[in-house]
């Protein structure tokens, strides 16, 4: 693992946007895995002022994001394809086929996942996947567990990560209580990983995902065994180390 420290959260945003830039001015028709939540906002607005700027063109690449809420509809102010158009798609040329995300509003989860699955593999695999971590060391909704799930999937959303994202609902009975999600080795098969973390809220489980065991019930464990990943954490983040 690489390990890129930096200041704080603006440092973070800038040098993610700089790998995920070089990873698509290196090959243009490449295949990027996007994460929604908190850690990547700023790396996706740092890209966008380098499109505008015309220095960076999305319109070669393609995208597959991790994940998505089961039973809201696109349009949904809460959903991820909201914040993708809102963070990124809108503002950049990235042609409208490109963008993949799960639908959550098809009911038959075999059908859509296994179609997900099929669709990065006749896109050519993914060669930069973005990450963030969730507090209890989720990587996309793959929660702790006895086992890694392996390809996408259906998951219950633990009590923890829908109190995590209530402060986006008016309430928690209004969380959704599953989602669609790439799997481990659906994430582990990407050429490249990028994860960022930030904040002295994440200091502790970061210290567990990347130096302690690899074990199921930190799922993001699992990235110690791929052999290109690059951690980008800001000092916060990094002080229980
Ligand atoms: C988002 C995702 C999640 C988040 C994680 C961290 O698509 O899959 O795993 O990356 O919950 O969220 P933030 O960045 O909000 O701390």
């Amino acid at each position: 693992m690489r390990l890129i420290s930096v200041s704080d959260y603006s440092a973070l945003s800038t040098a993610a946007a700089d790998l995920i830039a070089a990873q698509i001015l290196l090959k243009p028709a490449c295949v990027l895995g996007l994460a929604t939540g908190s850690s990547p906002v700023g790396a996706y607005r740092e890209l966008v002022k380098l499109h505008q700027a015309g220095r960076l063109s999305f319109s070669r690449v393609t995208t597959f994001n991790l994940d998505e809420y089961r039973g809201l509809p696109d349009d949904h102010p809460q959903s991820y394809h909201t914040f993708m158009n809102q963070n990124l798609f809108r503002a950049v040329d990235l042609p409208s086929g490109a963008a993949h995300l799960l639908d959550g509003m098809d009911p038959d989860a075999a059908r859509q996942c296994a179609g997900y699955e099929a669709a990065i593999h006749a896109a050519g695999g993914i060669d930069l996947q973005l990450l963030g971590m969730g507090h209890n060391g989720h990587i996309g909704f793959n929660e702790p567990a006895d086992f890694f799930p392996l390809d996408t999937h259906c998951v219950d959303l633990t009590p923890s990560t829908r109190q995590a994202n209530q402060r986006f609902f008016p309430s928690l009975d209004d969380v959704p209580r599953q989602a669609y999600t790439m799997g481990i080795r659906t994430i582990l098969s990407a050429r490249r990983i990028l994860i960022l973390v930030h904040g002295a809220d994440k200091a502790e489980i970061l210290k567990t995902a990347f130096y302690g065991p690899v074990t199921p019930q930190v799922p993001a464990s699992i990235l110690q065994l791929h052999s290109d990943v690059t951690l980008v954490a800001d000092e916060a983040a990094l002080s229980a180390l």
